[in-house]
């Protein structure tokens, strides 16, 4: 590492908002500042702002706590009933993931249908999407494996795997730069990849270009922003995941719209 980034690397662990994001995300962003801004100084401010324009939004200071207080409070062997609660307060804590509650089984009938039950899902930049999965009407042995850049997110992640018994792993990873090989025959990119564009241009094509080998991506998009306003949100990432699709050769089915814009990309056509 040069010495201007390890000081801003060193800035970024330091601060209580971004010292769980992964390592390879502060030494990214570090890199970007000071291309900007040679004085650390200023590329810590500029590394702080990008930061928090990608990653501030989705997480309520103390959510992270809430799960593991929630999660304390499901007792050993949960029956259904007791584990769908839980998750559903769970969710209910990442506004990504609130957003879906009230269309949560409909919402991954419509993809599972389009796409066939998938042995294994590679979910990138999950969230807590994990635990949506008693909703996802999916046989147990499923495996799961999920990549998400916020430590805290993780290890709620793995701690639910372990919990339900559900083979698989969260992994702590930037997925700018590493994607673990799986035997995944969907990966799931939900609401994901206009955040990862404004992490760095041209992002959304270079994950969908590491995401080769698996046949299938489900990929999403919000119909409406945080604030709830439309802005012509669904036109714009229409023509984004079509334009996107065609680059990668893959073909490409709209499966939802009203809530969310899924669309169902298939096995790259040679
Ligand atoms: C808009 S939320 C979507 C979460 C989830 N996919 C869903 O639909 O509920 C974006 C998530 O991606 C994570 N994230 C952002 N950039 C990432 C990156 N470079 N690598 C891995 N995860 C990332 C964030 O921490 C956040 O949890």
């Amino acid at each position: 590492m040069s010495p201007l980034r390890d000081v801003v690397v060193a800035g970024l662990a330091g601060s209580s908002k971004y010292r769980d994001l992964a390592p390879e995300t502060l030494a990214r962003t570090a890199d970007w500042a000071l291309e900007r801004h040679p004085r650390p100084a200023d590329a810590l401010k500029a590394a702080k702002r990008k930061l928090h324009q990608a990653f501030g939004a989705y997480l309520d200071p103390g959510a992270l706590a809430a799960v593991g207080r929630i999660l304390d409070g499901l007792g050993p062997d949960p029956d259904r009933e007791a584990l769908e609660a839980t998750a559903t307060r769970i969710l209910a804590l990442h506004r990504s993931a609130a957003e879906r509650l009230p269309i949560l089984k409909e919402f991954y009938e419509a993809i599972f249908e389009a796409a066939g039950r998938p042995a294994s899902i590679l979910d990138v930049a999950a969230g807590l999407n994990a635990f949506a999965l008693p909703f996802m009407g999916l046989p147990g042995e499923t495996r799961y494996t999920s990549v998400e850049v916020d430590r805290g997110l993780a290890a709620a992640t793995e701690r639910f795997l372990q919990l339900t018994g559900r083979p698989g792993e969260a992994i702590w990873a930037d997925a700018l730069i590493r994607i673990p090989e799986t035997d995944a025959e969907l990966a799931l990119v939900l609401k994901t990849l206009p955040c990862l564009e404004q992490q760095e241009d041209g992002a959304a094509l270079a994950l969908l270009q590491r995401l080769c080998a698996i046949p299938q991506i489900a990929v999403s998009y919000p119909v409406r922003s945080l604030g709830g306003r439309e802005k012509g949100m669904t036109a714009t990432y229409r023509a984004q995941i079509a334009d996107l699709a065609a680059r990668v050769g893959r073909p490409q089915r709209e499966i939802m719209v009203e809530h969310e814009l899924v669309v169902l990309l298939g096995p790259a056509e040679m």
